[in-house]
């Protein structure tokens, strides 16, 4: 295999041997294809990525030392945008998921900076020539400061002003942009942002404000989706869902399953359920699954070999569980983030092929599965981790680690192939 054949002519080091073994026991013997038209991407986030986002909640939390790092240049992409499409394009990849960034759009309520609009207007025309589809978010996590000022998610105005940004965005955008995201992950923002109140708006167990985020995103998100598909009405709309099986500690217990049962709807099956009307298409992002148990916290023991940088389960068969849960409605499906913090590069090759072996499962179950955004393309600010947990198929230099070839290997070929 050409892959191998490289590895095996570079020096050989410690963990280049071990790379070599991971490689050689995930092409088994067998051929996997996916469905002609699959789009193989990277996912990025603009606040991870851009570097000074000035105007943005985040920002002013980090500058007021409510977070322990500070996201400055982060990977310069908002200057280094061409550089990224170059990276996507030597992996071999069709498809990008970034987001953009409604602080630099919408700077002051209801004014609009045309030139930030044309800098993206620009990275996505340059997606286009590369031949690599963009898949767009509206809001990943960071919300501008006048929007966090008036009361932010909690605020029931801030459907309407979401849908009032996607139709300033779609009006000049739409013949670029056929897929979008509304929301990322609204659970996670939620639990970090009212629960725990580590991430802006730092408002510790607030729960009352936790149940008006997911109301007030159910609602956004099926407004933005009107002002998105106002433009263009086959453009393709949905959230980004943090789904993370609930699985109980003992299956036995009636206390682990009714935990899990009732975490579960809190956490993911609520906001689903709400915004399942009004979505086109479902986006997965899926690293792994909580186990739930009393009394709690409660966590298996595990083989360190089977954990990531960040000691998150790696947990392949979640992947197709949760595959198999949301293309039971019967919605084309995206997986619009998959990923391992390991710095290493030790493991991220038999990572991608242990989940694309689950994503080819489901499909032969009927999961109208139609496509796979590797998180992430770069190293990037980890939001609270900083830049500590590399998740990047490149590094923030944009030097491709090993498993970039592995990954792109499988994007080309649309197949796992033989060794
Ligand atoms: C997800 C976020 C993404 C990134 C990954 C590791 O929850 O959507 O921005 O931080 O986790």
């Amino acid at each position: 295999m050409e892959v191998v054949a490289r590895y095996a002519t570079n020096r050989v080091r410690t963990k280049e041997c071990l790379h070599l073994k991971l490689v050689a026991s995930v092409f088994k013997s067998d051929v996997i294809r996916f469905p002609d038209g699959f789009r193989w991407g990277a996912a990025t986030a603009a606040h991870q990525i851009e570097g000074h986002n000035v105007n943005s909640d985040w920002w002013r939390s980090e500058a007021a030392g409510l977070l322990p790092y500070r996201s400055d240049d982060a990977c310069d992409s908002w200057n280094r945008w061409a550089e990224d499409i170059d990276l996507l394009r030597r992996v071999g990849l069709n498809a990008y998921r970034l987001s953009i960034e409604w602080a630099r759009i919408e700077p002051e309520p209801g004014q609009f900076d045309q030139a930030a609009l044309d800098r993206y207007r620009r990275q996505f025309e340059g997606l286009k020539e590369a031949g690599i589809e963009p898949m767009v978010t509206l809001h990943h996590f960071t919300s501008p400061r006048w929007l966090a000022d008036r009361g932010g998610w909690r605020n029931p105005e801030i459907g309407s002003r979401l849908a009032n940004y996607a139709d300033y965005v779609a009006r000049q955008m739409s013949d670029l942009v056929q897929w979008w995201v509304t929301i990322n992950e609204p659970s996670i923002l939620g639990l970090k942002g009212y629960i725990e109140g580590s991430w802006p708006p730092h408002r510790p167990m607030d729960l009352r404000g936790y149940v008006r985020l997911m109301r007030h995103a159910a609602r956004g998100h099926i407004l933005a989706r009107q002002a998105l598909r106002a433009h263009r009405s086959d453009a393709m709309v949905s959230m980004a869902f943090a789904l993370w099986p609930m699985q109980a500690l003992r299956r036995w217990s009636p206390i682990d399953q009714a935990m899990a049962h009732v975490g579960d709807w809190l956490w993911q099956g609520r906001v689903l359920d709400r915004a399942l009307p009004a979505l086109d298409w479902i986006g997965v992002n899926y690293y792994s699954r909580n186990v739930v148990g009393w009394p709690w916290p409660t966590a298996p023991a595990l083989d360190p070999a089977m954990r990531t940088d960040f000691g998150w389960e790696i947990y392949p068969q979640g992947l197709y569980d949760v595959l198999r849960r949301v293309g039971a409605y019967g919605k084309p499906v995206v997986i619009t983030e998959n990923g391992i913090a390991d710095a290493a590069d030790e493991k991220r090759a038999a990572y991608i092929v242990a989940h694309v072996r689950q994503m080819h499962r489901a499909i032969s179950d009927g999961v109208d599965l139609r496509g796979y955004m590797h998180w992430s393309l770069l190293d990037n600010f980890e939001w609270a981790e900083g830049y500590n947990q590399r998740f990047g198929l490149a590094t923030r230099d944009r030097v491709l680690r090993p498993s970039a070839a592995i990954y792109g290997r499988i994007a080309r070929a649309n197949a796992l192939e033989k060794a």
